[in-house]
């Protein structure tokens, strides 16, 4: 039976656990409460341990788990991590990687998806400092079901009551369900740019950050999917679940492209592969004396071109990053090259695409539909993008 950890906080609205616990038990899912410590104090561990029939835990020193450490052992049997109610002062912990009771040292030891439902009264949840740690978390890809506005334990009428208790049920469900909608396929990402050198200290590269390739391989992972990440440098942590190939040249990043290719269903190329290289690389530091007026560049191996006639039943994803006529340049790229999908955005617009966390791109489809999306980050761009891929994937 696939394990829910809910992690109960102390809140007043801590009674609205026991709901969720029925909810999902409803759905065949065992329930492992986690309370802390000051939650015990406003409710009995004995409640949660009746109820969801696994007794709750509360302090990871306790005697009883001599032999284990219980906090690792129950991050590998769990399939989503849901926190509700979730104090001010947990948001800030999982925010900033404080790992000093149960529930926040198994969230830094968790790599399941994450739901939180905060509760607190409205000027705890609408100061900046709470809203900071939410945004923070959101970019590490943990999603937030939104405290409603009603009467609060304080008496006051405002912003911060627990959302009601079948809407974090439904969202914790749907959050379970996407985290299998790639399971069992391998997704192949490029990112970044490729550095093509004239000499060895001396190259030509391009803006590209990275962020897009890399939040899309982390979101690939949250669905469930093997990952194989080909990346050309950049400062981005990889996330250490995926297949991490390091690559410098165009040269590089299509010969780890072509060796990875037959292995892929998805296809996702992020990378901005240099279009070319200097015709001649030096292996020693040119003088400055010696350097050419004028210095002779080749076009690099279209690699999606190459790969397009051994496409198969692979989805093919490319990325179009143009300055002007943006659509129609990327249809002919789409239709050059037989992609499924092409995401392309203009990169003269200010605040988004390279070197940003944000984006505002066109999704287009190879019958011309066309979606443009708001700016949104990075990371939501990668949730349109792959929720279409899934789309495809699914017919
Ligand atoms: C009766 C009572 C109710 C509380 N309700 C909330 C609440 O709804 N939300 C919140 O963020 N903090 C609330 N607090 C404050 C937290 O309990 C306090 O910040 C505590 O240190 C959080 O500990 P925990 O996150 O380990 O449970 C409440 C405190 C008390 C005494």
């Amino acid at each position: 039976m696939a394990k829910i950890t809910l992690g109960v906080c102390s809140s007043v609205s801590l009674y609205k656990a026991c709901e969720i616990i029925r909810g999902f038990q409803k759905e065949k899912f065992q329930v492992q409460v986690i309370l802390t410590k000051n939650a015990s104090r406003l409710i009995s561990p004995l409640l949660f341990s009746a109820l969801s029939g696994q007794k709750a835990l509360v302090d990871p020193f306790d005697e009883e788990y001599s032999d284990e450490i219980p906090h690792v052992d129950l991050a590998k049997e769990t399939s989503l991590l849901l926190v509700a109610p979730a104090t001010a002062n947990m948001i800030g912990k999982f925010a900033s990687g404080v790992a000093d009771d149960f529930l926040s040292t198994f969230y830094t030891a968790s790599n399941c998806p994450v739901l939180i439902a905060p509760s607190m009264n409205e000027a705890m949840y609408l100061h900046r400092q709470t809203q900071e740690n939410i945004q923070k978390l959101r970019a590490m890809g943990v999603r937030f079901v939104e405290p409603e506005k009603g009467y609060l334990a304080c008496k006051d009428i405002g912003w911060g009551r627990l959302a009601a208790p079948e809407k974090i049920v439904e969202e914790g469900l749907r959050l379970i369900k996407k985290s299998e909608s790639l399971k069992g396929k391998t997704v192949l990402v490029t990112a970044g740019p490729t550095r093509e050198f004239l000499d060895p200290v001396r190259f030509l590269t391009n803006r590209s950050s990275g962020k897009m390739g890399y939040e899309l391989a982390e979101e690939a992972l949250r669905r469930g999917a093997e990952v194989i990440l080909i990346s050309g440098p950049t400062h981005i942590f990889p996330p250490p679940e995926a297949k991490l190939k390091k690559v410098r040249t165009a040269q590089e990043m299509e010969k780890e492209v072509v060796a990875h290719f037959g292995q892929a269903d998805v296809v996702i190329m992020a990378a901005a592969i240099s279009d070319f290289r200097f015709a001649e690389t030096s292996s020693q530091k040119i003088k400055k004396e010696k350097l050419e007026k004028k210095i002779d560049v080749v076009p690099t191996e279209d690699v999606l071109q190459k790969l397009s006639s051994k496409k198969g039943a692979k989805i093919i994803v490319g990325f179009a990053a143009e300055t002007e006529d943006v659509v129609n340049n990327a249809l002919k790229k789409m239709k050059k090259k037989s992609l499924d999908l092409i995401v392309a955005n203009n990169v003269l617009d200010e605040g988004i695409g390279f070197e940003s966390d944000f984006n505002q791109v066109s999704l287009i489809f190879p019958d011309g539909k066309t979606i443009h999306t708001e700016k949104k980050s990075k990371l939501e761009i990668s949730q349109i993008i792959l929720d279409r891929v899934e789309d495809i994937v699914g017919g």
